[in-house]
């Protein structure tokens, strides 16, 4: 792909194209989801191997000017934990092209901080929740803090950040009894639900195939509800396959990472907090990029060493194969 600079972008060697790029802030978090994090939590990065402000602006301009980004989430662990996020936001919606900037969020503090990033031009927030209930909710994810997400959800949604997503897991036993009532919930606050089937990218190494709520049993619980058809809009390279509900046009997600993977479609890339490269979720190798920011490497050399990064990408995550091996990094440190 040219990029208007006449530079080549992010391919792979499979011919596709990263547009999409995840930004993981910090690895820390305010929760404990037991699918993510064991009880006490993980060691943190230290401070000064985290990327500064200046630091995460630079990658994201070098992306977005001469790689061909075009939209840009910043995730965690926790994004809103990252005190400098309306600026990083504010400074990623200035640069030209002003890409889509969005946040997948805990929602945990931002019925204060929506307005003030929505005012620093961020588009629009996913958020995640498992449940409404709060007894579940504590359980999930070892803190009493249901009301929390709800008024931040109200937040967003009032602050403009729409449409407002909600990510939902489902846990075998837990919650997936629940899976209609969380759409209930979500068609009444106007939320666009999704519900996520369980990757193996947990600090436990606890996954199972077995464990795992499939799509197909996801769906079979929403229909004995409600009638869904598939939704007619294009789905592009969105991994949620999306369905009309009652006949629309209020929409539900279902994203089957694994067992109807989209590899094939992918257009993402992410940087973790420490500046590393990674071209995919299950990626077992990273390109260095904060040792080049922090070394002499001018933007022309991080952009061509970004690009490298992209060679190895491999067409698919390939959970299902023998040879499979969970990455080192959980889904906190690598970014959803
Ligand atoms: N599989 C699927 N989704 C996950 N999330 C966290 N861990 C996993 C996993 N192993 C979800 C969170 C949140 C987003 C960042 O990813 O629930 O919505
Ligand atoms: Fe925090 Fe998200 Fe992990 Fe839950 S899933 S502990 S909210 S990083």
């Amino acid at each position: 792909m040219s990029t208007p600079t006449g530079t080549h972008g992010l391919a792979d060697s499979y011919g596709r194209v990263a547009t999409d790029l995840r930004v993981s802030l910090t690895d820390r978090c305010n929760l404990r989801c037991n699918y993510c994090m064991p009880a006490e939590g993980l060691e943190w990065l230290p401070t000064e191997e985290t990327l500064t402000d200046d630091e995460v602006v630079r990658l994201v301009r070098i992306g977005v000017e001469q790689l061909g980004i075009r939209e840009v989430r910043f995730t965690g662990g926790e994004p809103l934990l990252r005190r400098g996020l309306p600026g990083i936001v504010a400074r990623t919606k200035a640069l030209d092209p002003s890409p889509e900037v969005s946040l997948t969020t805990n929602a945990l503090g931002l019925s204060r901080t929506a307005d003030a990033l929505a005012a620093a031009g961020l588009d629009r927030v996913n958020v995640s929740l498992d449940t409404i209930r709060r007894d579940l909710f504590h359980q999930i994810t070892r803190r009493d803090r249901l009301d929390d997400v709800l008024a931040g959800l109200a937040a967003a949604k009032s602050a403009g950040l729409g449409p407002v997503k909600v990510n939902a897991v489902l846990l075998r036993g837990v919650n997936d009894r629940h899976a209609a009532e969380l759409l209930r919930f979500c068609l009444e606050g106007d939320y666009q639900l999704r519900i996520i089937e369980q990757m193996p990218l947990d600090a436990q190494h606890n996954w199972s195939r077995e464990k795992m709520v499939t799509a197909q049993e996801i769906f079979a619980s929403l229909e004995a509800e409600f009638t869904l058809t598939p939704d007619p809009e294009h789905r592009g390279s969105a991994p949620a396959e999306t369905f009309l509900v009652d006949g629309g046009p209020a929409k539900v997600g279902v994203i089957a990472s694994v067992t109807r993977p989209f590899c094939g479609d992918c257009d993402r890339v992410r940087l973790t907090a420490d500046g590393q490269v990674r071209n995919c979720l299950f990626a077992r190798e990273e390109s260095d990029l904060r040792a080049a920011l922090r070394g002499t490497a001018t933007d022309e050399e991080i952009a061509d060493q970004w690009r490298l990064a992209m060679i190895t990408k491999r067409p698919g995550h390939g959970i299902d194969d023998t040879t499979f091996l969970q990455p080192t990094r959980p889904m906190s440190a690598i970014g959803g």
